[in-house]
């Protein structure tokens, strides 16, 4: 099948060509993002594979049907980037890469806390500058301490594992809790009580019209003072602005992202010789208790592997008229 790749790097396509060797489909790499500019270079595609920060709104979507589209196949597990009522309005069928690897995902988080905790960005700078001094650098065991976890999905449950390995006490928020996390002893709570009980909270839901700003003043207000929060899932599930209030007056103690809601004009691009135009991003770059990696908690040999060979997949499946299983459907927004 003839498929356009949007903003691809030469990772992605070397992951991708790998994975074709059995397939056989005819893939087009383009390295820009996807919008009302770029749609045109889809024309003549039956599909077309985006990424996470490509933009399939309805004009887009409109353009891509008139050009011949019939299969959206993202390469993401998170689907909040395509307006999915359009899609089906215009008989667009949307699949996706369900689970390609919660480990990548689950890790990094786990990477973002133990660093944040001890202060290790900071450390790596001062000892390479002859720097041994430990002011500053204090920090907590996580034995005992409690993690609540909002999400506990596939990423979420590897992330209960990982920090019940460290001995933390766990809660968590999910409107569907799952057997495996309660056989760990997490204790499934109203987000209230997580946020009032938790040392750390991760953030593992999908960005859904319920979960957008679900970190907002009200949230902040309701925490410990000094918390430490990470967001590995996506950027718009945490207000920017409240978050840097609370970094300012010390309510958050510590803040690690691998996401942010304007990241699509920033992210996975080396902009090292600019000047950033995002004072928000750039208010919080100043933060010394702020640790912000570049959208990448999927980025393993694993999960990059795993992404090549469910996407071509999900062509194969398509184009001989099989059962899709990986299908995204208007309803799952709607829920
Ligand atoms: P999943 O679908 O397995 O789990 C999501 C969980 O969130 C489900 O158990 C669901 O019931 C729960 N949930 C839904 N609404 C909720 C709410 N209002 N409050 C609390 N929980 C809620 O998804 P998975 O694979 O665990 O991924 C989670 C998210 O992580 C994705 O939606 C995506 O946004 C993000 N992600 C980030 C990546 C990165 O590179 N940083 C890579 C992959 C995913």
């Amino acid at each position: 099948m003839r498929a356009a790749l949007f903003s691809t790097k030469p990772y992605d396509q070397s992951f991708f060509e790998a994975a074709n060797e059995t397939c056989r489909h005819e893939l087009a790499f383009f390295e820009p993002h996807l919008d009302l500019k770029t749609v045109t270079l889809a024309a003549g595609f039956p599909a077309i594979c985006p990424f996470v920060n490509d933009r399939l709104d309805r004009p887009v979507l409109e353009k891509l049907a008139q050009h011949g589209t019939r299969l959206v196949a993202l390469r993401s597990a998170g689907f909040n980037h395509v307006d999915l009522i359009a899609a089906r309005d215009l008989g667009l069928t949307v699949v996706r890469v369900p689970a390609y690897s919660p480990y990548a995902v689950a890790e990094h988080t786990a990477a973002l806390i133990l660093s944040l905790n001890r202060k290790i960005h900071r450390a790596y700078a001062r000892v390479r500058e002859g720097n041994f001094a430990l002011e500053g650098l204090l920090g907590f065991d996580l034995n005992g301490r409690t993690v609540g976890i909002i999400g506990t999905g596939k990423i979420g449950t590897v992330m209960a594992r990982i920090m019940n390995g460290f001995g933390c006490r766990l809660l968590a928020h999910d409107p569907f809790p799952n057997e495996e996390c309660k056989e760990l002893g997490v204790e499934y709570t109203a987000l209230s009580d997580l946020y009032a009980a938790s040392r750390i909270i991760t953030l593992h839901c999908p960005l859904t019209p319920a979960t957008h700003h679900l970190i907002s003043d009200k949230a902040l207000m309701q925490m410990q003072n000094g918390v430490m929060l990470i967001n590995t899932g996506r950027g718009a599930l945490i207000d920017t602005q409240a978050v840097i209030a609370a970094l300012k007056s010390g309510k958050i103690g510590s803040l690690g992202l691998d996401v942010y809601e304007e990241e699509a004009d920033l992210f996975f691009e080396d902009l090292s010789g600019r000047v950033i135009q995002d004072d928000v991003f750039a208010r919080l770059l100043t933060f010394p208790n702020v640790l912000i990696t570049g959208h990448q908690g999927f980025f393993t040999q694993e999960a990059m592997a795993r992404i090549a060979e469910t996407t071509l997949g999900n062509l194969s499946d398509f184009e001989r008229g099989r059962k899709l299983n990986n299908a995204v459907r208007a309803e799952q927004v709607l829920r």
